[in-house]
């Protein structure tokens, strides 16, 4: 016999077919995984192909060969050795040339269908389809929101993957737990946020929008509708100082000064969600450092030196890009600028707030509520208008129901209050978490709260025909008298509840 160089126990017909298994496994991982790289636009759940079901037919070969192996080698003790283990093929033989050639081309037919096959489940897992029957309840708050975003052409992957080995690596390995968590229910609800494996902003925001050419000013008009019986109407014109630029312009200045190359701004936080920031150090291009601390409470050596840090990147201020949950105060004055809402409909307003906020356990229930109790509000307390105005109440109750949809989501436990958008400083803390007055240095200079540091407020006008407007910026008058409460307290302490 020939000299063979495994044991007498691995050729058998069993483990050849195992092992065949194996290969074509391997083979099909090592394309599918080398093709998905090298696309140039790697699909999150690919995994679940490259690492879950293919690896699954990868043990059965591997099971299959030691089951033939330990059958063998059952075979060998007992005496019923095998001369030989593979039939003799006589090529002479036209029968033996003709089985032979069947057989190649059953062979590659199957690894051509095999690949072909796998490609398929590989693009399958970037479909629609599949977020909506695999992980459509888990992602939904977030797909919803992103297609009402400004990022709705932009693929999930661009933000959440990008390109690069290591971070391909880790997306395939967190995309494999999202979907172990959504098949065992594991997963948290809502899912939490920040998003700890989310690549640094020069592999994803920075690939299409670049720091160093951001110039200009931008001009925001909002109209607000107080909580009183009219839905008194005012408006206000903030001109955003977005800035930015680079050394060769000359200019750098602005909000996105922080974004700056030469700057670097790190903080320390004292909560998962990064929204005490008791700790600053900034440190300019000309190499000097300024540290800024609270004044709430005294910050100690020891408490920075231990302290969870950060460098500050695009996302610590545009966090939400893609998924802002609007809180309902500001989603109910758009409407009613719009006239989706009618606001001459009695406290309207604060009705609709009110409505928004309640919890719900499901979608269903909130959306029967909502409509329920606009029409009992309008038929018990206004029932001149409830008659007159029956088209309007109608609208108004779509539109409650639509900003519902697109902002809440029971199932999740997701909504506005979980999930700070942090531009800005009204419904959370925001540019205050910094900027709040009460971040000082050592000799006592203050991070700006001034009004006109971020924007100029160009007008203002809070009654009808009281227009305010200077190119220089007016002076702020909060709606509501509520004294000096606005320039000394975050206006989140009262906004985000
Ligand atoms: C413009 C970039 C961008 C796009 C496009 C994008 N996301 Fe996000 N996503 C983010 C950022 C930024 C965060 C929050 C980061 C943080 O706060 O740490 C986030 C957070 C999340 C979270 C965590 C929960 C939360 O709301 O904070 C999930 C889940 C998520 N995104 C899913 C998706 C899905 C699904 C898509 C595509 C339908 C998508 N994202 C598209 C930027 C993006
Ligand atoms: C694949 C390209 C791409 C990526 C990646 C991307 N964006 Fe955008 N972004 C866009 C496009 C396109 C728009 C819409 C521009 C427009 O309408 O003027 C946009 C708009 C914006 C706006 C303006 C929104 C508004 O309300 O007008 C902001 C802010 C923004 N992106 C921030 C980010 C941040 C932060 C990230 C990283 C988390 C990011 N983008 C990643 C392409 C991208
Ligand atoms: C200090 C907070 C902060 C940081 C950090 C920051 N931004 Fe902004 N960004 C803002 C604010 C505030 C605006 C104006 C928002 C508005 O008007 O709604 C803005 C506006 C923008 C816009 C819209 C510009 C326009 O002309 O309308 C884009 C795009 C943008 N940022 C991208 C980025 C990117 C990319 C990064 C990271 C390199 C970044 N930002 C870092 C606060 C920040
Ligand atoms: C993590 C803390 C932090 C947060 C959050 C933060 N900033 Fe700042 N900001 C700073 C520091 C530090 C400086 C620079 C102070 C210095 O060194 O002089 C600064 C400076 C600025 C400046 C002045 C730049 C100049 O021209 O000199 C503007 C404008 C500004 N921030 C706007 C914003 C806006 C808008 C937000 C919210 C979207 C925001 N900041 C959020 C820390 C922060
Ligand atoms: C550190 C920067 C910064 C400072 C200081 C600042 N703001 Fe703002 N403010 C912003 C940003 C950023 C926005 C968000 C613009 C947007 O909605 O896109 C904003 C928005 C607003 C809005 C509109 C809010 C909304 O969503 O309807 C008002 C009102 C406002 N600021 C008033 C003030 C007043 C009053 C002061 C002085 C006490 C002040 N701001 C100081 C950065 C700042
Ligand atoms: C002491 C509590 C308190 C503080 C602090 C406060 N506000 Fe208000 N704010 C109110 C009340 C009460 C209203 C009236 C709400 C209504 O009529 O719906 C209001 C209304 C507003 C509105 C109109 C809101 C809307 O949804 O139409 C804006 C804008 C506003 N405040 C801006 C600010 C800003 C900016 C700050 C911080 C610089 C601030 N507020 C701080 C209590 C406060």
């Amino acid at each position: 016999m020939k000299k063979r160089k495994f044991p007498g126990s691995f050729y058998n017909p069993i483990t050849a077919f195992g092992t065949t298994v194996i290969f074509l496994n391997i083979f099909l991982i090592i394309f599918l995984l080398l093709f998905d790289y090298l696309s140039g636009s790697p699909k999150a759940y690919m995994g679940i192909v490259t690492f879950i079901v293919l690896p699954f037919f990868l043990f059965c070969g591997i099971a299959i060969a030691l089951f033939g192996i330990w059958r063998e080698h059952n075979r060998i003790k007992s005496g019923k050795s095998r001369e030989k283990i593979f039939p003799v093929i006589d090529l002479n033989d036209k029968k033996y040339r003709s089985a032979l050639i069947l057989l190649s081309i059953g062979l590659i037919v199957l690894i051509i269908f095999s690949a072909f096959g796998t490609f398929k489940a590989y693009e399958y897992t970037d479909s629609d389809e599949f977020c909506g029957e695999i992980c459509h309840k888990v992602m939904n708050p977030e797909y919803t929101t992103y297609q009402y975003s400004p990022h709705a052409r932009v693929g999930c992957v661009q933000c959440h993957i990008g390109s690069g080995t290591e971070w391909y690596v880790r997306a395939k390995l967190s995309g494999i737990y999202q979907i172990y968590s959504v098949l065992f229910n594991k997963y948290s609800k809502p899912i939490p946020t920040p998003v700890h494996n989310l690549r640094p902003a020069q592999g994803t925001c920075e690939q299409c929008h670049w720091p160093k050419y951001f110039y200009r000013e931008s001009e925001i008009t909002n109209t607000y509708f107080l909580s009183d019986k009219n839905n008194t109407k005012w408006n206000l014109t903030l001109l955003m100082k977005i800035g930015g630029g680079n050394e060769e312009t000359g200019v750098i200045q602005g909000i996105h000064w922080h974004m700056n190359l030469s700057n670097k701004v790190t903080y320390m936080m004292t909560d998962d969600s990064r929204q005490e920031i008791p700790w600053i150090k900034s440190e300019h291009s000309d190499g000097t450092v300024t540290i800024y601390k609270t004044t709430d409470f005294p910050v100690t050596d020891d408490m920075v030196k231990n302290g969870l840090k950060r460098r500050m990147d695009c996302i610590d201020c545009h966090n939400r890009p893609a998924h802002i949950y609007h809180p309902p105060s500001s989603s109910i004055n758009r409407e009613l600028a719009i006239n989706k809402i009618n606001p001459k409909l009695p406290f309207v307003k604060s009705l609709a707030v009110k409505i928004l906020d309640t919890p719900y356990s499901s979608k269903e229930i909130a959306l029967d509520s909502i409509k329920i109790a606009i029409n009992n509000f309008y038929n018990l307390n206004y029932p001149e208008i409830a008659a007159s105005m029956k088209d309007e109440i109608s609208n108004s109750i779509i539109g409650i129901q639509t900003i519902f949809e697109k902002n809440y989501f029971p199932s999740m436990n997701v909504s506005w209050k979980g999930f700070p958008n942090n531009i800005g400083h009204l419904y959370a803390k925001g540019c205050f978490r910094c900027h709040d007055g009460k971040h000082q240095t050592e000799d006592g200079k203050v991070l700006s709260r001034d009004c006109n540091t971020c924007h100029t407020i160009l007008a203002q006008e809070l009654k009808k025909g009281e227009l305010r407007i200077s190119l220089g910026g007016v002076d702020y008058i909060h709606p509501v008298n509520i004294g000096d409460a606005w320039k000394n307290e975050n206006c989140s302490n009262c906004h985000s509840n």
